[in-house]
């Protein structure tokens, strides 16, 4: 049996297009993997925490410390983000782009999780290694924008959203990725690329 957690980094709630094609995407999966466990987890919900002293903790464990006081602290509310995170064998994100880039509520998820010992290693010859990779985890992510689209020119944006968290996932060791995209741009036939988004995301859902 498997675990499905989906997280979501749109605040937009029903006027979501990410949460939309996720919703897609659970309703096929759950479909077909009637016995597995489902949980959503909503970054922008005030459960992801600051990680202001975290990061100096962070600093000392990397030095070859143990964080003790506030620091500790810190390192044990980063320490159970990691573990919610690392807690299901299929990982689904809903991502938007914002700023070319990916929500800040993402980043921090990020910045909280990838921790040396719990995320990667590292050796000042060989350099990283990948804690998460062997561990038979998927990975499935719907990116969604409304201006810049594939093929346009750069007075349409940037595209730092896909390949920042791509490389990020890779880093983690989390390589099984699939996309699910929707990105009509301005000018596109919106139902028709919503239609393409979640026919993809119901395919994949069923394999996954
Ligand atoms: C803060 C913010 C920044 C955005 N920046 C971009 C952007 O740089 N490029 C773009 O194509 N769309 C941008 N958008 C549009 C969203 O990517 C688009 O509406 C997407 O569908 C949002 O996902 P959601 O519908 O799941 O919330 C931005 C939207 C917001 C709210």
């Amino acid at each position: 049996m498997s675990k499905l957690l989906h997280i979501s980094a749109s605040p937009r709630g029903s006027d979501s297009e990410s949460l939309r094609i996720a919703e897609v995407f659970v309703d096929a999966y759950r479909q077909a993997h009637p016995d597995d466990e489902i949980e959503h987890w909503d970054l922008w919900d005030g459960s992801l925490p600051n990680f202001a002293v975290g990061a100096k903790a962070k600093m000392t464990v990397f030095a070859g410390g143990e964080p003790r006081g506030a620091e500790g602290e810190a390192w044990a509310a980063a320490r159970r983000t990691f573990e919610r995170f690392d807690s299901a064998d299929r990982l689904l994100f809903s991502v938007p782009m914002w700023n070319a880039s990916i929500p800040y509520v993402l980043k921090q998820l990020i910045d909280v999780v990838s921790q040396p010992g719990w995320i990667f290693g590292f050796d000042a010859v060989t350099g990283y290694t990948h804690l998460l990779a062997g561990r038979g985890k998927k990975v499935a992510v719907v990116y969604t924008s409304a201006v810049w689209a594939p093929g346009l020119g750069p007075e349409f944006g940037g595209n730092f959203q896909s390949p920042y968290f791509t490389d990020w996932l890779q880093w983690t060791g989390l390589t099984d990725i699939a996309e699910i995209r929707f990105h009509p741009t301005v000018t596109g036939d919106r139902a028709a690329e919503r239609a393409l988004a979640d026919t993809r995301a119901r395919d994949i859902a069923k394999e996954f």
